[in-house]
Formats: structure tokens, sequence, C-alpha cells
């Protein structure tokens, strides 16, 4: 990825349009970060939107670095869906991820969003293979990745390899598995 050009960062998929992060949508991000949404996820709720300013200073950090970035995507109308991020860029094994406001889901967005993130590394980045990590019960995310070509990670007798995963507060773990998508 080695030009960092305003269209490689705007790229944009059928439905939804994506922006780099920024304090433009705090308070949505704030409002749109419950319980229910981060109990897939290592972030736990946060008490205080200073919680959020600090991830998106964080977040402009690893993006100087070229190491992460992070986006804010928008439906065709311009209304805030949430984000989707490019980890470990500096690897050749990036992760991808998302989330999506509750009011946004099912209707075929998150697969959208990752199957752009997936082609945008297609097209601008070498790697070995992309990493996509699911929490056991999300039955939406397992999909999407086995929709995408995602390989579920074995252990030595053939099952599903299960990975701990802690909270960044440590307040508690929760188990995933891990999908590799291969360059087609
Ligand atoms: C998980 C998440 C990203 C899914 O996004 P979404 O836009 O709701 O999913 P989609 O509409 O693209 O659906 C993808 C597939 O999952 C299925 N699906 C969607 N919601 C489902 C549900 N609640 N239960 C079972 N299947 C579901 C869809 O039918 C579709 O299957 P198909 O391809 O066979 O038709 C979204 O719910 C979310 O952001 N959750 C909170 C945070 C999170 O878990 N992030 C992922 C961390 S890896």
């Amino acid at each position: 990825m080695k030009n960092r050009t305003q269209e490689n960062i705007h790229l944009t998929t059928e439905k939804l349009q994506r922006e780099l992060l920024s304090r433009k949508y705090i308070q949505e991000i704030f409002k749109e970060l419950t319980d229910e949404v981060t109990k897939y996820l290592r972030v736990p709720t946060p008490k205080n939107i200073e919680q959020e300013e600090e991830w998106i200073k964080k977040s402009k950090e690893t993006y100087k670095k070229w190491e992460n970035i992070n986006f804010i995507v928008t439906d065709d109308a311009g209304d805030f869906i949430w984000t989707c991020w490019l980890m470990d860029l500096n690897t050749s094994t990036p992760e991808i991820g998302l989330r999506l406001k509750e009011s946004a889901r099912g209707k075929g967005y998150g697969k959208e969003m990752i199957a752009g993130l997936i082609k945008r590394l297609e097209a601008h980045k070498k790697f070995e293979y992309i990493i996509y990590r699911a929490h056991v019960e999300n039955v939406a995310t397992n999909k999407i990745a086995k929709s995408l070509g995602g390989e579920l990670q074995l252990d030595e007798q053939w099952n599903a390899k299960i990975f701990t995963e802690r909270k960044f507060d440590k307040s508690s773990s929760f188990e995933s598995v891990e999908y590799r998508i291969y360059k087609k």
C-alpha cells in the first residue's frame, strides 16, 4: 500500500462510503458503543466520551505510521453506519474488522464492508493472508468470513482452533476463532 492517495482511502463499495476516522462522528460513536455491541469485541463499553477521544487520537498516530487505518462508514444517504479497519499493515498478515450500529444490522452492510476491505488489500498490498477473527457466538461474523472465502483455522484434532481474547481493560475474556483469507 505505497500510495496514500485520497482515491484509495475513499474507496467506496456498492452502497457504502468510507472516510478516515475523525472527531466528526464522535457523539454517534459514543452513543452506539453499547453493551450489546461490545460483547463481541475486545473494546469495553466506554464510560465517558473522553475514551473515544483517546481512541481517535491513537488511531491518528497509527495511521501516520501506516500501521492501522480506521474508517467511518456511511450509507448512500450519508447516514452514519459506523466503522471498519485495517490493522497490522506493516506485516504480511494484516487484520480486518468492523462494527455496525444496531439499527444498521442485517441489511448486508457487514458483508459489503468486509468484501470492500479485502478488495482494497488485494489491490494495494502484498500479503500472505488476511486475518479475520470472530467471536465463537457471533453467527453473522462467522457467516461473512465463510462466504468471502475465509479458511477457518483448525487445531490438531481438526476442530476449530479457539483463541482466548482479553478485553483491553482486562475485565473479562471471550473465545474467538480465526479465518485466513488468501489472495485469489
Ligand atoms: C457482526 C456484524 C458485523 C454483521 O453485520 P451485518 O450487516 O448485520 O451482517 P449482514 O447483513 O452482512 O449479514 C451477513 C450474514 O449473516 C447473516 N446474519 C445477519 N445477522 C444475523 C443474526 N443476527 N443471526 C444469524 N445470522 C445473521 C445474514 O443472513 C448473512 O448471511 P448470508 O450471507 O448467508 O445471507 C454486525 O452485526 C456488528 O457490527 N456487530 C457488532 C460488532 C461485531 O460483532 N463486530 C464483529 C467483530 S469481528
